[in-house]
């Protein structure tokens, strides 16, 4: 059986209080002061998207192969991509690049083509250079406007929430090369 040891015991109690002195000293101290924030205001910009999978430079790559079963025959249920794809500010690729989109979208609906996107965009120019906003939703790619959500952000975007507006400019069939753009609406401060 194991003795007790009255002075080993206490010993150890003042190291551990030597230790930690300023664990308690935080929760009495009364002291932590509310952070101020601007007031909220809402954001609205838009760009296109330059998803390139084809070509000697591809932005996009398939990163997860379609398993071999009808259903992702039909829907390519399983696909992955993993993608850097520059954010211009026209249609045109070679106009301004305001920032890049990073990411993946896997293809994850069994009835129809529909992806689950995540993403960071990084905006590189302007007032918005080195902020980023993510999002995070689901993208029926043959529907005309699909909307997904903007959960978070950094830099002038901290604390963001909003929506995106994703429709196709164009899309190359024989490639799957495509230009969405994107309509932002962010709430942020
Ligand atoms: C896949 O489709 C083929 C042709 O329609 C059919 O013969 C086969 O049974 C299907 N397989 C499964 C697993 O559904
Ligand atoms: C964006 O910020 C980076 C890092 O601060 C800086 O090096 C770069 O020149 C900026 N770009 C523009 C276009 O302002």
């Amino acid at each position: 059986m194991a003795h007790f040891h009255l002075p080993l015991a206490l010993s150890i109690l003042a190291l551990l209080s030597l230790t930690f002195p300023a664990t308690g000293n935080y929760w009495r101290s009364g002291r932590q002061r509310p952070l101020k924030l601007e007031p909220e205001k809402l954001t609205h910009f838009q760009f296109y998207w330059h998803d390139t999978q084809s070509g000697p430079n591809p932005t996009s790559l398939n990163i997860v192969k379609p398993p071999p079963n009808n259903v992702s025959l039909s829907t390519g249920f399983g696909i992955v991509n993993m993608f850097d794809d520059p954010l211009t500010d026209r249609p045109e690729i070679d106009s301004r690049v305001l920032g890049r989109a990073q990411g993946l979208y896997g293809l994850a609906s069994q009835n129809e083509i529909g992806l689950i996107m995540a993403m960071s965009f990084v905006f590189t120019t302007g007032r918005y250079n080195g902020s980023t906003l993510t999002v995070l939703g689901r993208n029926p790619v043959f529907e005309k406007v699909r909307e997904m959500p903007v959960i978070g952000g950094s830099g002038l975007f901290r604390f963001a929430r909003g929506y995106v507006q994703a429709t196709t400019h164009t899309l190359n069939m024989q490639t799957g090369d495509v230009i969405v753009k994107y309509s932002v609406y962010v709430l942020h401060y």
